[in-house]
């Protein structure tokens, strides 16, 4: 979809077009076009269908405003899902003057102004600062936004109270780690940063220790058990402690207990515990072991093992039944013994290819348990515990 293409859905008869093309969606897409053409022209059917599809697909991060809202499928996959960005947006004043450095199709611009910002955003694609712009119409926040193309480097940080940003991590090879190859650059965004009363930057959760900047805080995100992200808050908007996980939607925070050193380590307990992955990143495995009463199998794993089944949010239990050093025929030997047909892998510290294991164990039983491939020491060790208990 062109910018010319977008800008014909937000006409009157573009609007009749999507309305038509959400009653297609799931259906026969050859019928879906066949009908829409009997009103309108190829570009506007083929505009309609393609945004009716992305609004379909956008449920799952946006709820019933996905309905109301405008989408390229990058912007879409790129976009925070409403309740992280809600998280975020939360921490900011409202009244809080916020610049959005790179806005995407508007994600997170629009968690802010519903936490009562008013957002000056700039994307440097024009179709995308398009949608942006469309979506805080769409959804009644034109008046508390203003959208621009242009370079993230136009902003001026010092005329607001917050610099937000959320860079680009995807390049036209694909997604990038580095955050040297992020867009805007890594430089040009601690450049803003410096330059910025406070800052919000959204990266990704495998983002290097060593370049979260002096006296920011790092919160690692997770969202229904998977990490989504890391946001380095600096400024005002740093808290008292360097690091910290949050586990959504529950909203439950961990941050460093200055009392405890490093998490001990001993054998294999009657339960083993695995962090939640934000606690992971944010290197609360400590704090999480001491929650469950526990020990490391491995110093440097983040498995812990504990002898009493204690709950935390920040860790799913599992009981342990087997520990068998690694070997493909002790263990579809013993899983066979078990009955165990319905087999969950996990792996910590393992080279193991989880695929070609599940292969070669040939399961057929009816029971359901959990493999966790692990190593102690450099002994690669295979424990065979009861399936996976989330709190
Ligand atoms: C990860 S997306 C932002 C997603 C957004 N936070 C959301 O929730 O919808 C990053 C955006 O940065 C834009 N971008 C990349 N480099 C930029 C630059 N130098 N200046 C401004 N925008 C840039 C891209 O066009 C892309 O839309």
């Amino acid at each position: 979809m062109d910018l010319d293409a977008f800008r014909r859905l937000l006409t009157p008869d573009g609007r009749r077009a999507l309305e038509a093309a959400a009653e297609t969606v799931g259906g026969d897409p050859v019928a879906a076009v066949t009908r829409l053409r009997k009103t309108f022209d190829a570009g506007l059917t083929s505009a309609a269908l393609t945004q009716a599809a992305l609004r379909h697909r956008a449920r799952e991060k946006f709820g019933a405003d996905a309905a109301l809202m405008y989408f390229t499928p990058d912007g879409l996959e790129q976009a925070t899902r409403r309740e992280v960005a809600d998280h975020r947006a939360r921490r900011i004043a409202p009244g809080s003057r916020v610049a959005d450095a790179c806005c995407g199709i508007g994600g997170d611009l629009l968690a802010l102004v519903r936490a009562g910002c008013t957002v000056e955003a700039v994307d440097a694609d024009p179709l995308t600062a398009a949608v942006a712009r469309a979506n805080a119409d769409a959804l009644g926040f034109g008046d508390r936004v203003s959208v621009r193309t242009a370079d993230a480097a136009t902003v001026d940080p010092a005329a607001f109270d917050v610099l937000f940003a959320d860079p680009a991590r995807r390049s036209a090879r694909g997604r990038t780690f580095d955050p040297m190859a992020y867009s805007p650059a890594w430089p040009e965004i601690l450049r803003m940063v410096a330059g910025a009363e406070s800052a919000c930057l959204k990266v990704a959760p495998g983002i290097p220790y060593e370049f979260i900047p002096a006296g920011a805080e790092a919160e690692w995100v997770s969202y229904r058990g998977e990490v989504k992200e890391a946001v380095i808050w600096s400024g005002a908007l740093a808290g008292p402690v360097e690091r910290r996980a949050t586990m959504l939607p529950a909203g439950t925070t961990l941050t460093p207990d200055p009392e405890l050193g490093r998490a001990g380590t001993g054998p294999v307990g009657r339960y083993l515990y695995e962090p939640d992955g934000a606690a992971i990143r944010a290197h609360l495995v400590a704090e999480v072991a001491a929650l469950v009463g526990g020990r490391l199998l491995d110093p440097q794993i983040a498995y812990i093992t504990g002898d009493a089944p204690v709950e935390t949010p920040w860790a799913s239990r599992y009981e342990v039944h087997e520990v068998l050093p690694f070997s493909l025929k002790r263990l579809r030997a013993a899983l066979r013994e078990r009955g165990a047909g319905n087999v969950t892998i996990k792996k910590r510290g393992s080279a193991v290819d989880v695929e070609r294991l599940r292969k070669d164990l040939r399961l057929s039983g009816d029971k359901s348990l959990t493999v966790v491939l692990t190593r102690i020491g450099d002994r690669p060790f295979a424990l065979i515990c009861s399936s996976h208990q989330a709190f």
